[in-house]
């Protein structure tokens, strides 16, 4: 029996010469039964089934594996050429053989587990959840990141301070007034992964009860109950969320998505706002401002932050969730002066959060104006993907009334009464993934339910637009009768 470890290549590394450091080691065994191509093909199987070579992986040249086993190049070449025809592999010319797609591990406790229900395939995804993942700028942001490491002192890459890196609290500082109307200096700013954390920090620090939109998030409302602070609604009319209703909660905090409020869409009337204010100066009360989707408004100049009227009384977070990507996971808080010492002491005493280079390409790229580009360009391209969604259910579906369509990447779709469930499961059998309204709806809120469907327009790539709006209008309900 021969073992040996040979180096696999990651994808974009091959041609890896043997006993170069590139790729991965992996553990084959060649038993010492039949011919040497049986036994590699043995063993290549049993790596793929178990799970430890996984699709996509690009294996070494038939040289560098023939060198490393010592064996033949043509033994090699025989046994891939076999398992690209068995569906184990699959070989491109110019990249090399790779394990195929859909050479699924096998994990034998899945034979005896009983079977989830299986999912229906998404082929449009409509979730409110992400930004165009294709329109990130890579080219701009490795330029950004190169730059950005290569001028880093070395401190940087030491353990991190809490409130994150100067050089992008010192950016935000100028970006956020200049953009959002925020007040505030670099001092007052601590970086975090983004809402989530940032309502994870606060959440112990915060006076319960917290006052929430009777329609939001529900993963927001559960993040903060989890941390012993529970929530009560606020009624969310077309004007925002009724403030004056503020006082008879007991509530200590606030929180709001004043800009473009989260799902229903619309601005905090500008009375609203400035009652918020009012509230928190009279009763010692906070603002929690969820600004997670502002610079992204079509119809007339993003509406600023309310911080802007009083930074002692409001906690402005904002993250890179919509604007770039929700998966680098950076945000960042503007705290009142007084609050900045507690949320530290909360984060604890090094940053394990967001990672240095993420925080000084980003602060490069505002600084060098890549950040306002790729957003003017954005907002450009979802306007027009909110256009064609409204001029397509116009024209198709002329009874739904879409709403919330001034800002952000989501719009929701009005439906006739009781008409939700029916709507998502016609939607899952189009393969659509949206949302109804329901789950956003606060539990213990007074107002009607209604019934909608959240359509986040801005994550299927240009090319699949078309086709997931054409599914959406085979979902939705008929016209009333007599309605026709
Ligand atoms: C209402 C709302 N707030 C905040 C966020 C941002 O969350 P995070 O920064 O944790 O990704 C989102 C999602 O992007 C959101 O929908």
């Amino acid at each position: 029996m021969s073992e040996t470890w040979v180096n696999v290549s990651e994808p974009g590394t091959a041609g890896a010469e043997p006993g170069q450091a590139a790729g991965t080691d992996l553990h084959l065994e060649l038993s010492g039964e039949g011919s040497l191509r049986g036994q590699l093909m043995h063993a290549l199987r049993d790596a793929i089934r178990s799970g430890r070579l996984t699709p996509g992986t690009r294996l070494p040249p038939y040289r560098s594996l023939a060198h490393d086993l010592g064996i033949a190049r043509n033994t090699v070449a025989d046994a891939y050429a076999e398992l690209v025809e068995e569906g184990w592999l699959f070989a491109r010319q110019g990249s090399g053989t790779q394990v195929a797609q859909r050479a699924t591990p096998f994990h034998p406790h899945q034979a005896r587990r009983p079977q989830r229900p299986t999912r229906r395939r998404v082929l449009h995804d409509l979730m409110p959840s992400s930004p165009d993942a294709a329109a990130f700028p890579r080219a701009a942001w490795l330029t950004s990141a190169r730059r950005a490491v290569a001028a880093a002192p070395n401190d940087a890459f030491g353990v991190g301070d809490p409130r994150g890196r100067e050089e992008l609290r010192e950016t935000l500082a100028e970006y956020l007034a200049r953009a959002r109307g925020v007040r505030t200096d670099p001092g007052r700013i601590v970086l975090c992964s983004g809402f989530a954390h940032a309502l994870r920090l606060l959440g112990g620090l915060l006076k319960g009860p917290v006052a929430v939109e009777s329609y939001g998030l529900d993963f927001h409302r559960s993040l903060l109950e989890s941390e012993g602070m529970p929530t009560v609604p606020l009624t969310v009319d077309a004007l925002g969320a009724r403030i004056d209703e503020l006082p008879g909660t007991g509530a200590g905090a606030v929180l709001l998505t004043p800009a473009h409020q989260f799902p229903t869409g619309g601005p905090l009337h500008p009375e609203r706002r400035t009652a918020v204010i009012d509230w928190a100066r009279s009763s010692g009360g906070l603002l929690v401002e969820d600004d997670y989707d502002g610079e992204f408004r079509y119809d007339r100049q993003p509406v600023g932050a309310v911080q802007g009227l009083d930074p002692d009384r409001v906690v402005y977070i904002g993250s890179i969730s919509k604007s770039l990507s929700p998966a680098l996971r950076l945000g960042w808080m503007v705290l009142p002066g007084w609050l900045v010492d507690d949320v530290l002491a909360a984060k604890g005493p090094r940053e394990m959060w967001s990672g240095v280079v993420d925080q000084l390409t980003l602060a490069d790229f505002i600084a060098c104006g890549a950040y306002d580009r790729h957003l003017r360009r954005m907002r450009q391209h979802y306007r027009r993907r909110r256009d064609l969604l409204a001029s397509t259910l116009a024209e198709r579906a002329p009874h739904i009334r879409v709403s919330g369509v001034a800002a952000g990447l989501h719009a929701v779709l009005e439906l006739p009464e009781n008409t939700e469930e029916a709507a998502l499961r016609a939607a899952r059998r189009q393969g659509l993934a949206l949302d109804g309204l329901r789950p956003y709806r606060h539990p213990d809120s007074t107002m009607p339910p209604r019934d909608g469907l959240v359509i986040g327009y801005g994550t299927p790539p240009d090319h699949a637009f078309a086709a997931a709006l054409d599914a959406l209008c085979l979902a939705l309900p008929d016209a009333p009768q007599g309605n026709r």
